[in-house]
């Protein structure tokens, strides 16, 4: 095998991502359904309609961008500007669907020492946190994150309307909500509140507790 093959190889197996960036495929549900929080009926179309739909404007846009950078397609300057802003809008969706539905689970659990640590250390108490979190989540009409801030290694509650704003830049997403009234509608209809109050006892620990031991 020639080396700049093999080399390329084991670079691609040590990345921690294994997503629809990564493979053009979508990632499967974790759970199909959570009992007591979220049913097959709101997860299924959720998954495959947003999550999927994302997925695939974003290698659609991808595969525009890409094919005029190569083949010299010539795109008009509004188009171009379009195509970009599709595939970061449509690449930020993919990422925070995934980060969303691989940091619930079905068998609730106490968060870890290291990732408790540091919101008691940031927050004062997990409480605390939490409060502050689900302030967050409500009074954003698309997701809330607590992110990991790679510069002052402190962590943010940061709500983002939108799939592409709010961010923080070089702030790594540990815990994310979908508050878009596509994630809960079917089963809450309106009640958001509820919702994110579910949430908060359906959160992966195990999972969030490695994405914040890759961080910093
Ligand atoms: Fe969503």
């Amino acid at each position: 095998m020639l080396p700049h093959i093999a080399s390329a190889k084991t670079k691609q197996e040590n990345l921690l991502y294994n997503g629809g960036l990564l493979t053009g495929l979508s990632k499967p549900l974790p759970y199909k359904s959570i009992p007591g929080f979220l049913s097959a009926e709101q997860l299924t179309p959720h998954h495959d309609a947003h999550y999927g739909g994302a997925l695939r404007g974003y290698l659609a846009a991808e595969a525009t961008l890409q094919s005029s950078i190569h083949d010299g397609t010539s795109l008009n300057a509004d188009a171009y500007g379009a195509l970009q802003r599709a595939r970061v809008n449509k690449a930020d969706s993919v990422l925070l669907h995934e980060l969303y539905f691989d940091g619930m689970t079905t068998t609730p659990h106490s968060p870890t020492a290291e990732i408790t640590a540091a919101i008691k250390k940031r927050f004062g108490s997990m409480d605390k946190w939490m409060a502050d979190f689900q302030a967050c989540a409500k009074s954003s009409s698309g997701w809330a994150t607590l992110a990991y801030h790679q510069l002052n290694g402190k962590l943010f509650n940061i709500p983002s309307d939108k799939h592409a704003t709010g961010i923080l830049w070089m702030a790594s997403p540990l815990i994310i909500i979908d508050v878009y009234e596509h994630a809960y509608y079917t089963d809450y209809k309106n009640n958001k509140t509820q919702y994110i109050e579910k949430y908060m006892h359906h959160i992966d620990w195990e999972i969030i507790n490695r994405r914040f031991k890759t961080t910093g």
